[in-house]
């Protein structure tokens, strides 16, 4: 320590040193020793469309924000061991690029894991299969998947860091870590990794106010987060006591609103969050991020669902009810919060939105049954879990032909993960869905020659907590007590819309309930912002869409959720909209655009009366 010390003021002396530098007393961050009082608000670049990065970094400029704090999530970085992508969204160091190009300066939540409403609170599923691993916790096999993301992450954004004139000021340990547990050497081994990946960079904890002792780490700042930030911030003072981790009082996560889950009786959570905390934090002069400033979309299967049984599976929208919508426009309470800030800073104009396009009705034809082309089956005595076919998200297929007779009450092994569509001979015969604690029961009858099929999706990985998060089936299936053995497995993680619909011709849909593809075409003269819209699918009852190749999520008519968001970035003059219908009617079907979303709920039409 005495000799890096050393080399360190040798350094110096011989004009080596660091080309920035943030540091802190106890009431005010410095970034290049100029005062920086942190007016800080939460984007995560993977839930919006690059294209649109730099409107949002602007909509932030316009709120009075100075700082963006930003998750990332591991698990679109490294899908799968070892691949790892920095394209498109995952681009993170085009986003940091935005963040310096528009003024702003950063603040680092890279995870392992970040929570977010994210599936598995952001760690890959990979992770389940390696032997040995425990997440979140100063365990070897766990630590060394770890180190090997970050330091691809640091690579990637080692010229951004504040020590090399870039907009990162710091970057955060772990993520609310005091919550489950207090063992220091795991936070001192992921500090260690976050040392090397991102040398020279300070670091902090972030924890609620209640976990405050359990999560911080001597050395690295303790902020705080959620409502109540007078709290919080008293907290802060009484609970830190060790001079290395005290510095100014920040509440890293200032809640505004809350998340929406999908379920026939769950609501959506508004745009009501009051900016008193913000009058509150500013006129001491201290220190906060809005969490969430913009949430976003969760594109494709990556929203997680509450930790505990029923799965609670959070909607695609990632709105939160955040002051910049999902499309990127000021909500409703963007102004007020805008104001509380203009209190105290100069704040510069808002840049204004065009409204979004409606797009009139088209139809929906149909043109392929998803189960008539299916991948190669991986064979076994028992049911294989998802991860176990290499697979993280979607859906599998688990197939058995029966070779004696079997009747009764369909038991899809050990819990319900998380929502299985039974056939017998490919018609459908009901859903165990895992949302409910009381799902509806399917009886099956099947002889010799039979074919059972079980369609088992993964709704989310619990966001939060230690609780096993294997997906698919995970021991054995019974019916009527009876146990089924030989399995055949087809893997549908649909990390694309199979290539070949765009040329097939439009098939007749039979009323046997089994999930049907759904090609549509519309037209479009506007580009940009000015091209967003809300699609709708009336009639549908669950699955997912592609536009343009973009998978733009889950829909499910249950709502709270009944529009997904479409970005006219992703538009041409002509798009290709491709809907997997999980639980198709006959009649024929529409899709629309709509200039303004509405959210409700409609009844379960596979168990109205499940709870
Ligand atoms: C930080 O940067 C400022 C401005 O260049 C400089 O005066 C100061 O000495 C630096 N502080 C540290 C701790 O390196
Ligand atoms: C359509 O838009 C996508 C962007 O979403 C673009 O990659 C593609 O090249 C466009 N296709 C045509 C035919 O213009």
């Amino acid at each position: 320590m005495r000799l890096l010390l050393v080399v360190g003021a040798v350094l110096a002396s011989i004009g080596l040193a660091e080309a920035g530098n943030f540091t802190w007393d106890m009431k005010m961050f410095y970034v290049n020793g100029q005062a920086h009082q942190i007016i800080g608000g939460q984007i995560d670049p993977q839930r919006v469309p690059r294209e649109y990065w730099a409107q949002r970094l602007q909509m932030a400029k316009g709120m009075g924000l100075n700082t963006i704090f930003s998750y990332l999530y591991w698990q679109d970085i490294e899908e799968h061991e070892g691949q790892f992508d920095f394209t498109g969204r995952n681009d993170v160091a085009a986003w940091f690029k935005a963040i310096q190009d528009a003024g702003l300066k950063a603040v680092l939540r890279p995870g392992p894991y970040v929570c977010a409403e994210r599936d598995w609170g952001g760690i890959p599923g990979w992770v389940s299969q390696v032997p040995g691993l425990k997440i979140r916790s100063n365990n070897q096999p766990f630590l060394e998947k770890t180190a090997k993301y970050l330091a691809r992450v640091g690579e990637q954004l080692r010229t951004l860091l504040i020590t090399n004139d870039g907009p990162i000021l710091m970057v955060q340990i772990e993520n609310e870590y005091g919550y489950v547990g207090n063992d220091k050497n795991y936070l001192k081994a992921l500090s260690n990794l976050l040392a090397t990946s991102f040398p020279g960079l300070k670091q902090y904890t972030n924890d609620g106010s209640t976990a405050l002792k359990s999560g911080f780490l001597s050395g690295a700042l303790a902020v705080v987060d959620g409502g109540g930030s007078q709290n919080g911030f008293a907290k802060l003072r009484s609970d830190i006591t060790d001079q290395s981790s005290r510095g100014p009082l920040m509440n890293g996560e200032l809640w505004i609103t809350w998340f929406d889950v999908w379920g026939p009786k769950k609501s959506h959570s508004g745009n009501n969050g009051n900016a008193g905390d913000v009058d509150f934090i500013l006129a001491d002069g201290n220190h906060f991020s809005l969490f969430m400033f913009h949430g976003g979309t969760s594109w494709a299967f990556g929203a997680g669902a509450q930790d505990g049984l029923p799965v609670q599976p959070f909607t695609t929208s990632y709105d939160y009810g955040a002051v910049l919508d999902e499309t990127g426009r000021a909500a409703s309470n963007y102004a007020p919060f805008r104001n509380a800030i203009a209190k105290k800073i100069s704040v510069p104009a808002i840049p204004s939105n065009p409204p979004l396009q409606s797009i009139s009705d088209f139809a929906l034809t149909p043109v392929a049954n998803w189960f008539d082309k299916l991948p190669t089956a991986v064979t076994s005595s028992s049911p294989k879990v998802m991860e176990a076919l290499g697979q993280v998200w979607g859906y599998v297929l688990y197939e058995h032909m029966a070779t004696q007779q079997a009747s009764g009450k369909v038991v899809p092994g050990n819990g319900i993960r998380d929502r299985v569509i039974v056939y017998v001979n490919g018609v459908k015969q009901g859903v165990i869905d895992g949302i409910y604690k009381n799902p509806a029961t399917v009886n099956v009858n099947i002889k010799s020659g039979d074919k059972l099929w079980l369609l088992v999706e993964n709704l989310g990985r619990a966001d939060n907590g230690f609780s096993d998060q294997t997906k698919g089936i995970l021991g054995s299936v019974t019916v009527g007590g009876k146990t089924l053995n030989q399995w055949n497995h087809y893997s549908l993680p649909l990390d694309s819309a199979p290539s070949d619909l765009s040329t097939t011709s439009a098939i007749s849909v039979k009323a046997i309930g089994a999930p049907v593809w759904y090609r549509g075409t519309f037209a479009n003269t506007k580009s940009g912002m000015a091209a967003d819209t809300f699609l709708a699918l009336p009639g549908g009852i669950k699955g997912v869409v592609f536009v343009n190749g973009h998978n733009l999520g889950r829909y499910w008519a249950i709502g709270p959720q009944q529009h997904l968001f479409l970005p006219g970035a992703w538009l041409n003059a002509t798009n290709e909209v491709l809907v997997l219908e999980l639980e198709p009617g006959t009649s024929s079907r529409v899709a629309r655009g709509s200039a303004t979303r509405t959210w409700g709920n409609n009844p379960d039409p596979d168990c109205d009366n499940c709870s």
